[in-house]
Parts: C-alpha cells; structure tokens; sequence
C-alpha cells in the first residue's frame, strides 16, 4: 500500500509532533503516512520544510489551490483558526486531523462538524490520549464492569509550569490559564473513561501567581448515571500528580511513578496511569482482605497511534475516535467550567 500524502498546516511545537510521528511511521508502521508539505507562515517553516523536501505555502489555500491536492491534512494551528482552515480542506474533500481543541467557541465547532457531515469528509479531532493504551485499558476495564457501578474519579491534574512560560503575555491573561489550555485533556478523558457530564460546579483561583487568568481551579462534575468526579486543576503546584510527568507521553518531562486518577465503583477501583486495580475476592466490605492487581500493559506512543488511526480513518477503515460532535461536547463542558467558576453557579449540560 502507498504512503498516504499528509500536509502539516501549523508547524509549531504539536505540528512538529506529528511530523516526527509520521518519520516513525514511515520507518515502521503498517499504515504509513508521508508528509507532503508544510503550511506556516512563521519564521522556520520553509527551512523545516526544506530539510524534509516537501514544498512549504504560506497558508492553507495555496496549499489547495497548489494543483498537488494531499490525502488528509493535520490542523495543528492556534485554536481561533481550526475552524476556517479545516473547512477549506473539507470543502476540497480532504480529510482532516484537527487539534484540539476542535475550535474557539462552540459555534465555530458545530461549523466546522456540520460541514464535515453535510460534505461526508472524515473530521477526527487530536484528543491524543484517546489513543494512549493506558486509556485504552483503563477504558475497557470501567466499561465491562470490572469495578461494579461507578460511584467516584478523582483526578489530580496539579503542576508547576515554570515561571519562563509565563514570558508570553497572552499567558498571563484570560483563556491563557490552565482551564482552557490543560484542563480539556481531563474533561476529555472523563468523558471517554465514564461517559456524558449531566452537570458541573467549579471554583477558580489566581491568588498564587497573581495573573490576571487562573492558576487553580477545583471542579465538580455529576456524570451521566450518577457517578460524581472532581478534578484538582493548577499550573502553580509543585507536584508530580499530572498525565504530563506521569504517563512518558512526552520524553521533556522528568517521569514519575504515581498515580493521578482514581476510579472507584461499588466492587472495586483503578488507579491511572499506575493501572493498579483493586477488588475483595472473599467478602466485600472494609474488614476483608483487599487484592492489588497490576495490570498488563504494552505502551505505545498515542501520537504515533493516532496518526496510524487518521490513515485508517482517511482510507474509510474506522470511524474517528474523536469525532467533531464527540470532541464539540469535549469542548462545550471544558468552557461551561468558566462559566461556573465565574458565576458561582452551577451548568447543566445534559437535559434534565
Ligand atoms: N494534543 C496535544 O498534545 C497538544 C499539545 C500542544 C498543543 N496542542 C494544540 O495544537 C495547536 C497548536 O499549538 P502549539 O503549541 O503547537 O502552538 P505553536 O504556537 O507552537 O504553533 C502554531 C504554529 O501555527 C502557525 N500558524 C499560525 N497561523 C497559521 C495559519 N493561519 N496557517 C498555518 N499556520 C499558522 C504558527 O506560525 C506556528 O508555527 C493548539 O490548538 C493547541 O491547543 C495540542
């Protein structure tokens, strides 16, 4: 099978992930992607280009317009232009791979969905931990039943960026903090680990750095069926309770060894990303004895994963993981925790 085409538009630090994820698969997977241009009007761009000899377009509509149409497109630009950049590859028939999140509001993601189904052009939105096997196990194990009834998740999702990331000025102001930018990965996982938020309540904090933005918040999610999750939310906490430090996702971060998710049901619970699964085997009650199993797991890279899924996806093989009306829900929750935090009210997401 030939290499799909692949253009990158957006080769900035996650347009670089996918370029280099598409090196590997070249190399090594079974479903190989071959990047075939470069769409980025910054400075570098055109060198990166150049050194993996494909041509390089200041943006997406000289790419289109380029009489070398590619098989897919991944969107790695800044969130304001997924939409219209996606749309135009849509409107040309091309499959695309948006990063998350899907958009900006929630209206440019319904757009950008509606356009994608009315054209029947394949939408899939880089949720990338969707694809991690850590996810993948700990998936199937809530969903068989393996710990009864869900009751509760915890998740710790606490940090300490350190303080040159903060150089950026939009980073210190809203919509640069850790609620629109971080926080969408576990509402994200949330809902693909146990399924639709019913309704949330949220409170948030910039007393640590003292940025006009957030730098803590404290997230209360009642979930379809009833399970009740809260989220531990702080880019200014010197922990290593985080995906980033704890999964080996991303090889910068110094890994550690603990768990940072906790999910319990009424016969027993699972640690994530430690995959330890905890049940009583005789009686079932805070006197018995308690069995700790670890569970089995071959890692993968999820960047790798998913690109492998997107060629599957462009060749009409799988459906997307995450697709656009999955990942404008993702979205729509993750913007209903400022809401909340704002107002100091509860937000209903599912119909009573
Ligand atoms: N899934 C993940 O793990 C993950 C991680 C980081 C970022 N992201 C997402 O990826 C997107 C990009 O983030 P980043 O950190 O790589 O940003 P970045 O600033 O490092 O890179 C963005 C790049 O897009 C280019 N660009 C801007 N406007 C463009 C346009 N109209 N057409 C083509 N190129 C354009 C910029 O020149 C820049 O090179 C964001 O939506 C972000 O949320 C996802």
């Amino acid at each position: 099978m030939s290499p799909l085409r692949i253009a990158v538009a957006g080769a900035g630090v996650i347009g670089r992930t996918h370029i280099e994820a598409m090196s590997s698969s070249l190399r090594q997977d079974g479903h190989p992607c071959r990047l075939c241009a470069i769409v980025d009007p910054g400075d570098g761009a055109r060198a990166l280009a150049g050194r993996h000899g494909v041509p390089h377009h200041a943006d997406i509509e000289a790419l289109l317009s380029s009489g070398e149409p590619p098989d897919g497109v991944i969107v790695a630009t800044p969130n304001a232009t997924h939409a219209p950049i996606a749309i135009a590859c849509i409107g040309r028939g091309i499959p695309v791979l948006v990063e998350k999140p899907i958009a900006d509001t929630v209206e440019a993601a319904r757009r950008l969905t509606g356009a994608a189904e009315r054209a029947g052009v394949p939408l899939l939105v880089g949720h990338h931990r969707r694809h991690n096997p850590i996810l993948r196990m700990a998936r199937e194990v809530i969903g068989r039943g393996d710990l009864g009834a869900l009751v509760t998740a915890t998740i710790l999702y606490t940090f300490l960026k350190p303080d040159g990331y903060f150089d950026a000025a939009w980073r210190r102001e809203e919509g640069g903090g850790p609620i629109l930018i971080n926080l969408i990965h576990e509402i994200d996982t949330l809902r693909f680990l146990c399924g639709d938020i019913e309704s949330l309540q949220a409170a948030s904090s910039n007393r640590t750095r003292g940025f006009a933005v957030e730098d803590t918040a404290a997230v209360l999610l009642r979930l379809r069926g009833g399970a009740l999750a809260t989220v531990s939310l702080s880019d200014a906490a010197a922990t290593p309770w985080s995906w980033d430090m704890t999964t080996g996702e991303s090889p910068q971060f110094a890994r550690q060894h603990v768990p940072t998710h906790f999910f319990s049901g009424t016969h027993g619970s699972l640690t994530v990303p430690t995959l330890e699964l905890w049940r009583y085997e005789g009686g079932r009650g805070w006197l018995d004895p308690f069995t700790r199993t670890a569970l089995p797991l071959t890692p993968g890279n999820p960047y790798a994963l998913q690109l492998a899924h997107f060629a599957r996806v462009i060749r009409g093989e799988e459906a997307p993981v995450a697709g656009g009306a999955d990942a404008t829900e993702t979205l729509r929750a993750t913007l209903a925790v400022k809401e909340a935090a704002a107002t100091g009210r509860p937000v209903r997401l599912l119909d009573a």
